[in-house]
């Protein structure tokens, strides 16, 4: 399984996911500002990812503040805190993995600058650790919903990739594939950014899973010639109610399952939940660069003087979810009291 971020010697590495499946390289990020860059760039994407690279790129801006004193310390430390938060809107990981570095910050402030950053550099490790534990945790109770020789759509890269390991839909299907099922993964490839024809691809290939690319717009194709079985795709933010912020395109594909009475699964871990926002009209949806629309490998495919919309995300209203796949087990309609109970016996 593909290492997505590490910490390595007081620097944070990632996979560079912008040059995958061409090229394996690496990125090196010394300082916080760059891991903000990287979360801007798109080096490294997907909400959990997002939310262990803000943890290791505070823990990286907290050990290079020099203050003896603990005033001046915490100050500096917000206000790294507040630059993170801001890198991208909508994965609602990156302020749940901010909030629980300032909480441990705000725990061992007592002890002083220097005990302090030594515990944000193991709480950011144990962010990692525990999401790929979490990750396979949902794997063990998602994959119940999957039978031998389903065939699963996905959208976008849900994967190890966009994780600390293991994936929280494509886990799902790994879990499913290790209990020994035969499982056929169709990825739609997930215009502009290709995470699905890129990222999905390449690791369901390298994980020996079968995965075949359809366009983006053939969803409905394959879900009309019988050829899906089950949909699964993660989650950027959901709300209490249960509706679900994802990948752009997303919302067209749950109407598109229902349509077909497909079941719709969302696999996404209490840290993508933010139980504070009453429905999905609240989640902030992303505006990128209408570069991504309008240029294909650095060329311009759209004409001259027109220009394009880039919502990075879509709002799935959750009547159109079938189930919500948690670390705690899966959750059925009617989410809202489920929800409700998930966050008041955590
Ligand atoms: O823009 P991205 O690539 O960060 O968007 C990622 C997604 O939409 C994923 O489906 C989502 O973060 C779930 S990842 C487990």
């Amino acid at each position: 399984m593909v290492k997505t971020i590490a910490w390595r010697e007081n620097q944070v590495v990632m996979i560079d996911q912008r040059k995958l499946p061409m090229k394996e390289r690496y990125v090196v990020c010394k300082d916080y500002r760059s891991v903000i860059r990287a979360i801007q760039d798109l080096v490294i994407r997907g909400a959990p990812a997002i939310g262990v690279a803000a943890a290791m790129g505070v823990a990286l801006g907290a050990l290079k503040i020099r203050a003896s004193r603990t005033d001046r310390f915490r100050a500096r430390f917000d206000a790294i805190c507040r630059e993170m938060v801001a890198a991208r809107p909508t994965a609602a990981n990156l302020a749940w993995a901010v909030e629980r570095m300032k909480q441990v910050a705000d725990q061992t402030s007592h002890r002083g600058p220097e005990e302090v950053k030594l515990r944000l550099v193991e709480e950011a490790q144990k962010i990692l650790e525990e999401d790929i534990a979490i990750n396979r945790a949902m794997g063990r109770h998602g994959h119940r919903l999957l039978k031998d020789g389903n065939r699963v759509l996905t959208h976008c890269n849900a994967g190890a990739l966009a994780t600390g390991g293991y994936g929280t839909a494509l886990g799902v299907v790994r879990a499913a594939v290790e209990a020994g099922k035969r499982i056929e993964v169709l990825s739609d490839e997930t215009r502009p950014f290709l995470q699905g024809a890129r990222l999905t691809a390449w690791e369901m290939k390298a994980s020996g899973i079968p995965v075949t690319v359809i366009t983006d717009n053939s969803a409905g194709y394959f879900m009309q010639n019988g050829r899906v079985d089950a949909v699964i795709v993660g989650a950027d933010r959901s709300a209490a109610n249960g509706d679900v912020a994802n990948k752009i395109g997303t919302y067209m594909v749950a109407v598109l399952a229902k349509a077909h009475k497909i079941p719709f699964y969302v696999a996404a871990p209490m840290s993508t939940i933010d139980a504070s926002i009453k429905t999905g009209r609240e989640i902030p949806i992303e505006q990128r660069d209408e570069k991504e629309v309008t240029h294909l490998r650095g060329g311009r495919t759209v004409p001259d003087g027109v220009g394009a919309e880039n919502p990075a995300f879509d709002m799935t209203p959750h009547r159109y979810v079938s189930a919500i796949i948690t670390e705690k087990g899966v959750l059925t309609p009617p989410f809202k009291p489920k929800i409700r109970r998930l966050f008041t016996s955590a």
